[in-house]
C-alpha cells in the first residue's frame, strides 16, 4: 500500500486525559496473533454442524426435497410470525415458514450432521424440485409505486419552494440520470451462529451490531423472556450494516439446535451472503438542477427509483443528501420503487448518503462545468448556511474549513477547468475531482454502568459492539476520563447482551451513544464520591461546596484550591465502602425532530490516472478533510476515514452485483467476481481532522465518523475520471468499456 501520511499534529498525552490520544487499538495484538475469538471459533461440547440448502430459483414453490432435513414440515414452531413487522426497524425473515420461494438463495432446508463435511455434502444432495414462476429482476422489472417512507421514516416526497419555477427561471439547467447497482456488504466474517439451548435458556455466539435488538427479536420469535438469552459478540469481522438485525439464517441455527437438543453451529458460505442477509438496493436517480448567471442554484430536484423485495419494505433513501448539502430556494425530493425477487435490501455503508451523494456530487460537477466554474468555487457559492430543506441552523458545520484545508493539502489551486488537460510523464491522462461528504450525527438510546473500587481501580461495562472500528479502545478512553483514572486502572467490559444496553453500532452513532452513557455513569460515581468527601470533616475536600471538585488520576481536587485533594481509595476507606456504583444513560429517538440540523461534513479531493488507449483507471491519491466534532482517538478516526474513502473508490470503480435476468440469481456471488478494492487498488490516503466544537449534539461534542468517508469519496473519484477523460459516466461503477471511444463510426 502506498504511503499513508499521518497528520502532523499528534496530541501530547496529558496526565489524566485519555480522550484525544492517538492510542493503538487495545484488541490489536489479539487480532494479529489469531487469539480474538469470533462467533464461528466456538465449539461447545456435543456441537453439531448445520448447513443451509438454498433455492436456485427466484420465485415459486419448493415441491420436493430428497433428504431428511429441517424443512417447513418439521421445523419447530415459532411464537411469532417471522413475516410480522411490529416496528419499522424489524425485518421480515425467511426461516422455512412455508414452501414459497421469494428470491434466489433463500434457505429452503437446513441439514444437521456430526461434521461440517457431512452436512455440506447432504445439503448438495437434496435434489429440490420447484414450481417456478418468472422472476421480476432489475429496476424495470416491476410496476412502480410510491413507498410509504424511505430509509427510516423519511417522507417519499419533500418540497421547499417551487422547483419548476426555479428551473424555468434558471440560466443554466441540467437533467441527468445516474444509476447505482445492487451492492452486497461482504464483511470478511460471514454471518454465523453457535446456538445452545438449556431448557428455556439460550446462549448464542453470533456477530451482532445490536445486542439488545437481537435479544429482543429472538425473544419475540421464540416466546421466551429476553433475559433468558445471552448473546456474546466480542468481535465482529465487519458488519457494514448487515449485522444490525438478526438474520434469517441465524434464526435457523437456533431452530436447528432446538430440534436436535444439542448445540449447533451454522456459518454462511460466501455465496450464501448474497440473499438472506441484506444488501444495498439498486437506484436510478434523476437530478434536475437550475442555476442563475452568477452560479447560484435556483432549483434542485432529486428523484430516486429503487427496488425492494416482494415481501418487505426498505427503500434506499438516496435523495436525503439533497435536503442538506446545497443552498437552493427550491428543493424537491421524490421517490418510487419496484418490488423484485430479491432478498430485502437494508442498511449498508451510509445507506442513502452513499448512493445519493455520488449522483448529487456528479450533477453538481456537471452544473459547474455548464457554468464554466471551478467545482470548488461553485460549491462555496452554494454553501448552505442553514439546512436548506428545513431552514434549521446547523448545530455546527466546519465544511468551509474542510474545503480550504483539503484543497490546500491536495494542491487544488491551478486545476484546469476543462477536462482532458493534464497528462503525466508517461502519457496517462490525469484528472482531479472533488466531492462533498456529509452524514447525520445521531444517537440511539444507551446505558452504561461504572464502578469505582477501594483499591483505586474502576470498571465500566455496557453492551457495546466492536465491529472493527475500535470501540474497545475509544470507549475505554471515554470511560477512563469519566472516572478520572488512567486507562491501565480501568477494567472495560463490553460485547455481551447481559451488560447494560448500549444501543447499536450503526448509523455512525455508537461512540456518541455509548460514550455519553459511559460519561453519565462515570459522572454519577464521581458525584457520589464528591458528596462523601465534601460531607466529611476529615477530608481536605470538606465543604468544597459551590466551588466543586475535579476528578483526575484517581484523586479528587478542590476546584478553588488544587493543592487540596484526596485519593479515591482514602475517601472510600473512610466511608467504609468497598466500591461505589453509577449508572448513565444517553440518547433518545434518533429519528425524532430536533431543533438543530446535526451532521458531520467533509471534502474529498481525488486524483485519478486513466490510460487513454486502454481505459484503465487508477485512483492515485485521495485527500479527505473531515469535521466531525470531538475526536476521541485521532489514530482510530483516521482509520475510519481511510476505510470509508476506500469504500468510496469501491463504489465509484468496483462494486456491482450482476443479476441474471432469467433466473434472478446473482451471478458473481464471490470475492473473485464481486470486486472490492485490494491493496493494489488503494491510493495514497490522507485524512485531515478538521477542528470542530459542537455544543449541541451531546455534552462531549461527538459526531459519528464511521460512514461519512464513503460519501464524498465516491463522487470525487467519479468527477476525477470525468476531468481526466472528458467522458461523463453516469452508471456506476465506472468501467473500462465506458471510457473506450470506438475508433470507427
Ligand atoms: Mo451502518 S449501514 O449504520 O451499520
Amino acid at each position: 500500500m502506498p504511503e499513508t501520511p499521518q497528520a502532523a499534529i499528534v496530541p501530547q498525552r496529558r496526565h489524566g486525559a485519555s480522550i484525544g490520544q492517538p492510542l493503538t487499538r487495545r484488541d490489536g495484538l489479539l487480532k494479529v496473533t489469531g487469539q480474538a475469538r469470533y462467533a464461528a471459533d466456538n465449539h461447545p461440547p456435543g456441537m453439531l454442524h448445520a448447513v443451509l440448502a438454498v433455492s436456485s430459483i427466484a420465485r415459486g414453490r419448493v415441491t420436493f426435497l430428497d433428504v431428511a432435513a429441517v424443512t417447513p414440515e418439521n421445523r419447530p414452531p415459532l411464537a411469532q410470525d417471522p413475516d410480522a413487522k411490529l416496528d419499522p426497524l424489524m425485518f421480515r425473515l425467511d426461516v422455512l415458514q412455508n414452501d414459497r420461494v421469494r428470491y434466489a438463495g433463500q434457505p429452503i432446508a437446513v441439514v444437521i450432521a456430526e461434521t461440517l463435511e457431512a452436512a455440506t455434502g447432504a445439503a448438495a444432495l437434496m435434489s429440490p424440485r420447484y414450481e417456478a414462476e418468472p422472476p421480476r429482476v432489475g429496476l424495470d422489472g416491476g410496476d412502480s409505486f410510491i413507498p410509504p417512507a424511505i430509509g427510516v421514516g423519511t417522507p417519499p416526497e419533500m418540497r421547499r419552494g417551487d422547483v419548476e419555477a426555479g428551473l424555468a427561471a434558471a440560466e443554466h439547467q441540467i437533467e441527468a440520470i445516474y444509476e447505482t447497482p445492487a451492492q452486497y456488504h461482504n464483511a470478511m466474517e460471514p454471518h454465523a451462529i453457535v446456538a445452545a439451548w438449556d431448557g428455556e435458556r439460550l446462549s448464542l455466539d453470533m456477530p451482532s451490531q445490536g445486542l439488545a435488538w437481537g435479544q429482543a427479536r429472538i425473544a419475540g420469535l421464540f416466546g421466551i423472556p429476553p433475559e433468558n438469552i445471552l448473546i456474546r459478540s466480542p468481535f465482529l469481522g465487519g458488519g457494514f450494516g448487515s449485522k444490525g438485525m438478526v438474520s434469517g439464517p441465524q434464526v435457523l441455527g437456533i431452530l436447528a439446535a432446538r430440534l436436535v437438543g444439542r448445540p449447533v453451529k451454522l456459518v454462511l458460505r460466501r455465496e450464501q451472503m448474497y440473499g438472506p442477509v441484506s444488501h444495498r438496493g439498486p437506484t436510478r436517480q434523476t437530478l434536475r438542477l437550475g442555476a442563475d448567471r452568477q452560479g447560484a442554484l435556483t432549483a434542485i430536484h432529486h428523484h430516486v427509483r429503487t427496488a425492494t423485495s416482494s415481501f418487505d419494505d426498505f427503500f434506499e433513501p438516496s435523495v436525503q443528501v439533497s435536503h442538506t448539502l446545497y443552498a437552493s430556494p427550491a428543493i424537491a425530493t421524490t421517490a418510487e420503487a419496484v418490488r423484485l425477487e430479491t432478498g430485502t435490501p437494508g442498511f449498508m455503508r451510509a445507506p442513502g448518503e452513499a448512493s445519493g451523494s455520488i449522483a448529487l456530487e456528479s450533477a453538481i460537477d456537471e452544473m459547474a462545468q455548464a457554468i464554466g466554474m471551478d467545482p470548488l468555487e461553485f460549491r462555496l457559492k452554494n454553501y448552505a448556511e442553514v439546512e436548506p430543506i428545513s431552514g434549521k441552523p446547523f448545530s455546527s458545520k466546519a465544511l468551509r474549513e474542510c474545503y480550504a484545508q483539503g484543497a490546500a493539502r491536495f494542491g487544488w489551486a491551478g486545476r484546469p477547468v476543462a477536462p482532458r488537460q493534464m497528462r503525466d510523464e508517461s502519457g496517462l491522462l490525469v484528472g482531479w475531482g472533488l466531492g462533498t461528504a456529509t452524514f447525520p450525527a445521531i444517537m440511539f438510546q444507551g446505558q452504561a454502568r461504572a464502578v469505582l473500587r477501594r483499591d483505586g481501580t474502576g470498571l465500566v461495562e455496557l453492551g457495546a459492539q466492536d465491529m472493527g472500528q475500535g470501540a474497545w479502545t475509544a470507549l475505554a478512553q471515554i470511560a477512563a476520563d469519566s472516572l478520572g483514572l488512567e486507562l491501565e486502572q480501568l477494567e472495560f467490559r463490553a460485547g455481551s447482551s447481559d451488560l447494560p444496553d448500549a444501543g447499536i453500532a450503526g448509523g455512525s452513532s455508537h461512540t456518541a451513544t455509548a460514550g455519553m452513557a459511559i460519561h453519565g455513569a462515570g459522572a454519577e460515581v464521581i458525584a457520589k464520591l464528591a458528596e462523601l468527601a465534601m460531607g466529611d470533616e476529615a477530608s481536605p475536600l470538606f465543604a468544597a461546596g459551590n466551588a466543586g471538585v475535579l476528578a483526575r488520576g484517581g484523586r479528587l481536587y478542590r476546584r478553588d484550591d488544587e493543592t487540596r485533594s484526596e485519593s479515591y481509595a482514602d475517601i472510600l476507606s473512610r466511608a467504609g465502602l468497598a466500591e461505589i456504583e453509577g449508572r448513565g444513560s444517553a440518547g433518545g429517538d434518533p429519528f425524532a425532530e430536533k431543533p438543530y440540523a446535526m451532521y458531520a461534513h467533509g471534502a474529498v479531493f481525488a486524483e485519478v490516472k486513466v490510460d487513454p488507449e486502454l481505459g484503465q483507471i487508477r485512483t492515485m491519491r485521495l485527500v479527505g478533510a473531515f469535521a466531525a466534532g470531538t475526536i476521541i482517538n485521532p489514530q482510530l478516526v483516521r482509520s475510519q476515514y481511510y476505510g470509508g474513502m476506500i469504500w468510496g473508490v469501491s463504489f465509484a470503480l468496483h462494486e456491482r452485483a450482476v443479476l441474471d435476468p432469467r433466473s434472478g440469481r446473482v451471478m458473481n456471488p464471490n470475492l473473485a467476481e464481486y470486486h472490492v478494492p485490494v491493496n493494489a487498488d488503494v491510493p495514497s490516503l490522507e485524512a485531515i481532522l478538521v477542528e470542530e466544537h459542537d455544543p449541541h449534539v451531546n455534552a462531549l461534542g461527538i459526531k459519528g465518523v464511521g460512514e461519512i468517508g464513503i460519501t464524498g469519496s465516491a463522487g470525487a473519484v467519479a468527477n476525477a475520471v470525468w476531468h481526466a477523460t472528458g467522458v461523463r459516466v453516469r452508471r456506476f461503477p465506472i468501467r473500462i468499456e465506458d471510457l473506450l471511444i470506438p475508433a470507427t463510426h
